[in-house]
């Protein structure tokens, strides 16, 4: 039997309808907030991620899938969403309509992590970016957005963790003070932080290994060394965020997995998944757009990791698989005859029903009507059909009532 390929995972019925819930809930409330949906493709030039993520980041340097098609081209399939939309927004040229733009989209991400518990190698996020708004204002409302999705979806044990990564005018002191301190830490330091340390010093920041880890105790943080504007704007952030009443903490380590961050960075953490804590992330990138080839626009954003996210949530709601509202027995080939129809006219008109298919017995009907979890069986059969009614069994309280034929319709409706 062929299986999967490690680090994927089926998302089975069960869980399906789960995840369904959280996608429409998500979609709803971005769309009141003003977002629109967009879908980007899953894969794109590969030159797109490592210039935007950077080619120094793990990402980049080790996880990504990329190929050579059959024409000579390298591609990616997408580590994350941003880079495609930012393209899409150059690409399409959405600035000269109007330079605000909200766009949210949801879907499959690739990277080739070690799988475990909460990280596989596909894996899905619901994406939000907003481009064309500086404001701090901004920051503080998508922060609000993303945790009025998980107050809606009951995910308590969640915290805000903000920084500040400041903008290169700020950074070019930062990496000066960091590179020295790297220096003198520099044999304690991984074989790839080894090669960061001089062309991307803030990479070393982020490196899970414990010798860099331990190493880089004592760093200096870029929060001492924020421009006037950088800091003005990150208190802001912090002022509206209380207005609203978010909490968050600040965190002078975070400093996120890719390059693209200017300011504001934030992660969503929890206590719930053990080592995989981070349950979205996003930030400020007002460079990026640029970068690409588009007009000098400031852009911010976030993804939710929806595999971690569905985790906490299963937690506090049921099985969310659609249960029959009626199973209808008939027995004999006129009383399935009729049943048919009417399973076809009310799954059409919005009533999930069900019925036997198999000729099997009342018994055997029944049984399957359990199985499926159907609100009450309607039973018609020979001795029904020359009555003119059908009897209705409730599941859940085993009571038993005829409805005559003629006001069957009006019964279901009324249902
Ligand atoms: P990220 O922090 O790399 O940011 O990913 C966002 C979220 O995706 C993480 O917090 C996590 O929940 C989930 N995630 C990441 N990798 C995995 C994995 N291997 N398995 C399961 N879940 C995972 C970004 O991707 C940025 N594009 C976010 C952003 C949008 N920044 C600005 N706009």
């Amino acid at each position: 039997m062929i299986q999967l390929i490690r680090g994927v995972k089926d998302i089975l019925p069960g869980d399906a309808g789960l995840w369904q819930y959280i996608e429409r809930e998500a979609s709803s409330l971005f769309e009141n907030f003003g977002f629109k949906n967009i879908r980007i493709p899953i894969m794109e030039r590969t030159e797109l991620f490592s210039r935007s993520i950077g080619e120094q980041t793990d990402i980049v340097e080790k996880e990504m899938y990329t190929f050579e098609d059959r024409g000579g081209d390298m591609i990616t399939l997408r580590p994350e969403a941003t880079a495609s939309i930012v393209r899409s927004y150059i690409q399409h040229r959405m600035y000269a309509a109007d330079p605000v733009q909200k766009l949210y989209t949801i879907g499959p991400m690739f990277r080739r992590e070690r799988p475990q518990k909460g990280r596989y190698r596909q894996f899905y996020q619901i994406d939000a970016e907003v481009f064309g708004v500086a404001s701090p204002l901004m920051d503080s409302q998508i922060i609000f957005m993303l945790m009025t999705l998980f107050s809606r979806l009951k995910v308590s044990d969640c915290s805000v963790r903000l920084n500040s990564l400041g903008c290169p005018e700020c950074r070019t002191a930062f990496k000066s003070a960091l590179s020295a301190f790297l220096e003198s830490r520099s044999v304690s330091l991984c074989e790839d932080c080894q090669r960061r340390r001089d062309r991307n010093p803030l990479r070393v920041l982020d490196c899970k290994a414990p010798a860099c880890r331990q190493a880089m105790e004592g760093a200096p943080a870029i929060g001492d060394f924020l421009c006037a504007d950088c800091r003005g704007h990150f208190d802001a952030v912090m002022q509206n965020l209380a207005r609203l009443d978010i909490p968050f903490e600040t965190d002078k380590n975070l400093v996120r997995g890719l390059d693209y961050y200017t300011r504001t960075a934030f992660e969503i953490q929890t206590t719930l998944l053990g080592a995989q804590s981070a349950v979205a992330g996003g930030g400020r990138y007002d460079g990026l757009v640029k970068m690409l080839g588009g007009p000098d626009t400031p852009a911010i954003g976030f993804a939710i990791g929806m595999d971690r996210l569905s985790e906490i949530v299963a937690a506090h709601f049921g099985d969310f698989s659609r249960k029959p509202r009626m199973f209808i027995a008939a027995l004999g080939s006129a009383c399935q005859a009729l049943a048919f129809e009417w399973v076809n006219r009310l799954n059409s008109e919005g009533i999930y029903a069900e019925m036997d298919m198999a000729d099997r017995s009342l018994k055997s009907q029944m049984k399957q009507a359990d199985r499926q979890g159907a609100a009450r069986v309607v039973i018609f059969g020979d001795t029904e059909m020359a009555a003119k009614q059908v009897l209705v069994r409730d599941m859940a309280t085993h009571e038993q009532t005829t409805v005559p034929l003629e006001s069957f319709t009006e019964y279901v409706t009324k249902m």
